[in-house]
């Protein structure tokens, strides 16, 4: 197995978390490949020093301190990161697929994933030209670094996604799925903001989040609180979601995904039958609420946006 290495062409793309500048190349091991190793960089203003090693570039030594749920989430994660994967095999197989199916085409883009976790699905976008992965728990990303060590256009950056800088109109499409149930509003409107900067006019915004289902209202279960291993999340409406994304981006569309449907459980059935079960659900009203994920698409607005002026009725007649 290859080494997994920082791909060299995502270093303009990212910025000093302490002002925003560029950052350089201090030192590194070879200079002339495209992926890097291990290096020193430097950001051109303040003079800040972050370190890529094993392939991971560490932007959070820098960034400021996190509030305590976000460093719970850094110490659960860390800690549950080698069964991660494992635990969540049956729902990706509900999931992925129709989160997939609401990408763009990625051929010739620049992605940038927010909360990559262990790499569930950051292997799905490497046919961009450029993947700039984030996450916060370097445990999380040095899995995703085993798995994917043979890509040749990935950069992994261990950081707060909330106060990760990158340059304005950069990126082709942005992604997060089950990110922002585990933001508190404030930080949710932080990385909207940055998201819709760092998009270029159009770019596309996927995410996915829990989704404050009918199991769980008839239940009377909290929609907001802490899992056992004292991670935060809070589950969503679809109104509440979409509300608080439109002053950011113009919503293309939402849906409930990933379903069990009642009883089902019991049933035991096969992972990718009960698959295929939950993508035919997505289009019956009652049954998808039971929905644990809310899929939402949306675009950065093209701006400035044209003026939506009607013809003058003097052009309508010289058109009969
Ligand atoms: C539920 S996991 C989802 C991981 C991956 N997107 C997936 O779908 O498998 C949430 C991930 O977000 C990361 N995360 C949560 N808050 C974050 C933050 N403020 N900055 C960076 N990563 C964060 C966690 O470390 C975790 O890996
Ligand atoms: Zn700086």
């Amino acid at each position: 197995m290859g080494m997994f290495g920082f791909f060299r062409n995502a270093i303009p793309l990212l910025r000093c978390p302490r002002d925003r500048a560029g950052l350089h190349i201090l030192h590194e091991d070879d200079a002339s490949a495209e992926l890097i190793f291990h290096a020193r960089l430097g950001c051109v203003s303040c003079g800040a020093v972050f370190t890529i090693r094993e392939g991971i570039l560490d932007l959070l030594n820098h960034q400021p301190d996190l509030a305590s749920i976000q460093q719970a989430e850094i110490n659960a994660r860390d800690a549950g990161a080698p069964l991660y994967d494992q635990q969540m095999a049956e729902r990706g197989h509900r999931e992925i697929p129709s989160t997939l199916a609401a990408l763009p085409p990625l051929e010739g883009t620049r992605v940038i994933e927010y909360g990559c976790g262990t790499g569930r699905l950051t292997g799905s976008f490497l046919k961009a030209d450029l993947v700039v992965a984030c996450d916060f728990s370097r445990a999380s990303l040095e899995i995703l670094a085993a798995k994917h060590a043979k890509a040749r256009n990935l950069a992994a950056v261990l950081a707060d996604a909330t106060t990760l800088y990158t340059a304005p109109e950069a990126f082709d499409c942005a992604i997060a799925t089950q990110l922002i149930e585990h933001l508190t509003l404030p930080l949710r409107r932080r990385l909207f903001g940055h998201v819709r900067e760092t998009l270029r006019p159009g770019g596309i915004f996927l995410s996915t989040c829990y989704y404050y289902d009918l199991r769980t209202r008839l239940r009377r279960l909290p929609r907001e609180g802490y899992h056992r291993n004292g991670i935060f999340y809070h589950r969503f409406s679809v109104a509440e979601i979409l509300a608080e994304m439109q002053p950011f981006f113009e919503i293309e569309h939402d849906r409930l995904i990933d379903i069990t449907i009642p009883g089902e459980r019991k049933l035991g059935l096969q992972a990718l039958f009960s698959a295929n079960l939950s993508r035919v659900a997505e289009h019956i009203p009652l049954v998808r609420q039971f929905a644990n994920l809310i899929l939402v698409s949306a675009r950065k607005p093209v701006e400035p946006t044209p003026p939506n002026i009607p013809a003058p009725a003097t052009a309508l007649a010289s058109d009969l």
